[in-house]
């Protein structure tokens, strides 16, 4: 019996459009993900987050839907969808995709036909104001580059709100047509086999959006209802929750198990970018210590870069400056004051010793990790491009020319692929990195199999062991009566250690990802010397039994 998948889930993150592009007209498309299939299931991947693939205007990287029933046709058809929705399930990848029904694009039929008429069926599926709203440019979530949140449209004479940019305006969840549309949408897909969805801008969805009296007070109950329906009719599909809120709400979001079953944990994510920039470990102990615990059923999904900006807005300002400047020295790094639009390996210069030190801390962490295509190779950013696209560029397949993502002459692809500087597809690629024993590549794929090994770490609980050394990280997971423990020396500079394992009724360890080595303990302790960026996953045992 395979019971609550999602905790030893390992997500793959994938955009259609930029993953491969079989028919040549420089986007990638759904025949050229279902291909490469092989490819996401042999690294060891068992779930795929399909990012926004509906029909759409693209101003927001498909965050922007005319029609939640369909494939924009650039992709693909319905039918290759639902072909490659079949073919993951073949190679045993669940496939989750995106629910954004937090807004519609402004050319979606609904909002089309609500400005034209207020008799219109769809009217109230907005948000409406006659008069010009006080706090009309509180509240944006992309400072810089949006400038409000309520949006005068001459067709209808009347304002709508829109919690992000004005061509996203935001659907009224308290009408219950609109709810019947929600549950519509996840009955579809959930019918043509998903095994979930990511539900897209969680916080604001359940927003009571309108009078300045209620702004800003959430309907947790609304994540109830939504995952009533969605569990009433695929009883093991999931909702992987994006809600970047304060630690106080997050317990919300999980109920008693019968809300979110997953949320991305922002908060971690945060306090590890601070742990290694600071390459010091007490702000990912603090994180650790900080979430809170949720219920059995659910589960925390771990990341380290998504497709978004490295979103930096929980940390204080002179931590998030620190982060700043150790990964995105330059303005152009950065983006809506509280971010950072690279890439993993860019912000570490490169290091693959870094590199695999922080995948190796990712694939140990408690819950599950999600990891966004391209940075099992360490993929570099394009700055050029607006926003968050620099990190949204076509995936390196090889040293071909377009990096083997499209046969389509070079100036007709749908962004350019990154072809010069340390991290053109001429130097990082899949091919070379699959030649290559000690690539970033077969790291992944290592860690991966390991992690499959060990769900003690997506399931057992945590607990942190002191060191005498600040920058080592070392915690260990139990589950059914063994335990692991993970080392991860967060600073360039080597050292030397003592764990003290008398909590654990260990004898010897045995170390997993390296060497498989056998090592004793001295007085229930272990002695490791680490090198710069060094990590250790290791299984204790006990082979007297006693
Ligand atoms: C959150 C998504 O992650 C982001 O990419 C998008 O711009 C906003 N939601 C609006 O849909």
């Amino acid at each position: 019996m395979h019971e609550h998948w999602h905790k030893d889930a390992i997500i793959y993150a994938v955009e259609v459009e930029n993953f491969r592009d079989a028919n040549g007209d420089g986007i990638g498309d759904f025949t050229g993900l279902t291909r490469e299939l092989p490819y996401i299931a042999g690294l060891g991947f068992n779930a795929i987050w399909l990012l926004p693939f509906h029909p759409t205007p693209f101003l927001d990287n498909g965050y922007d839907v005319t029609d939640y029933y369909g494939v924009d046709k650039r992709l693909g058809t319905l039918g290759e969808c639902a072909e490659f929705i079949h073919q993951a399930g073949s190679h045993g990848l669940r496939v989750i995709i995106d629910l954004v029904v937090n807004h519609t694009s402004d050319q979606h039929p609904w909002f089309q036909a609500a400005r034209r008429s207020p008799d219109s069926p769809s009217r109230d599926f907005y948000v409406w104001r006659k008069d010009k709203p006080k706090n009309a440019r509180d509240g944006v979530v992309f400072p810089g580059v949006q400038k409000a949140t309520w949006t005068f449209d001459r067709v209808a004479r009347e304002y709508f709100f829109h919690r992000f940019y004005k061509f996203q305006p935001d659907l009224n969840i308290s009408n219950p047509d609109v709810r019947n549309e929600i549950c519509r949408i996840i009955g579809f897909w959930l019918q043509l086999g998903v095994s979930g969805f990511r539900v897209d801008a969680a916080p604001f969805l359940i927003e009571m959006k309108g009078t300045d009296s209620n702004q800003g007070v959430e309907s947790y109950e609304y994540l109830r209802e939504f995952r009533e329906f969605l569990s009433w009719r695929t009883g093991d599909a999931i909702l992987l929750a994006e809600a970047n809120v304060a630690i106080d709400k997050i317990t919300e979001y999980f109920g008693a198990g019968d809300k979110m079953n997953m949320l991305f944990n922002f908060i971690l994510n945060q306090q590890m970018f601070l742990a290694l920039a600071r390459q010091d470990s007490v702000p990912l102990v603090e994180g650790l210590l900080k979430v809170p615990q949720i219920p059995p059923t659910c589960q925390w999904a771990s990341f380290l870069r998504n497709h978004d900006e490295l979103d930096l807005g929980r940390l204080t300002e002179t931590q998030r400056q620190t982060v700043f400047h150790e990964f995105a020295p330059r303005p152009e790094m950065q983006l809506y004051g509280r971010g950072i639009r690279r890439r993993l390996a860019p912000m570490f210069d490169g290091s693959i010793d870094r590199l695999k030190m922080a995948y190796s801390l990712l694939f140990s962490l408690p819950g599950t990790p999600v990891v966004r295509y391209g940075e099992e190779i360490g993929m570099g950013d394009d700055l050029k491009l607006k926003e968050r696209d620099s990190i949204r560029t076509p995936m390196q397949w090889s040293a071909e020319p377009n990096a083997g993502f499209s046969a389509a002459p070079r100036g007709k692809l749908f962004r350019p692929v990154i072809s010069s500087g340390p991290f053109g597809y001429q130097r990082v690629n899949v091919a070379g990195q699959r030649r290559d024993p000690g690539s970033l590549l077969n790291f992944i794929e290592r860690c991966i199999r390991l992690r499959k090994e060990c769900p003690h770490f997506g399931r057992g609980p945590c607990e942190i062991i002191e060191t005498n050394q600040p920058a080592v990280f070392a915690h260990a997971c139990s589950w059914r009566d063994s335990t692991v423990l993970a080392v991860h020396n967060l600073s360039e500079k080597a050292c030397s250690l003592e764990l003290d394992l008398s909590d654990f009724r260990a004898r010897r360890v045995v170390d997993l990802l390296c060497d498989q080595q056998d090592m004793a303990l001295k007085n229930n302790a272990l002695r490791l010397a680490l090198k710069g960026y060094d990590h250790r996953w290791l299984r204790l045992s006990n082979p007297s039994g006693s």
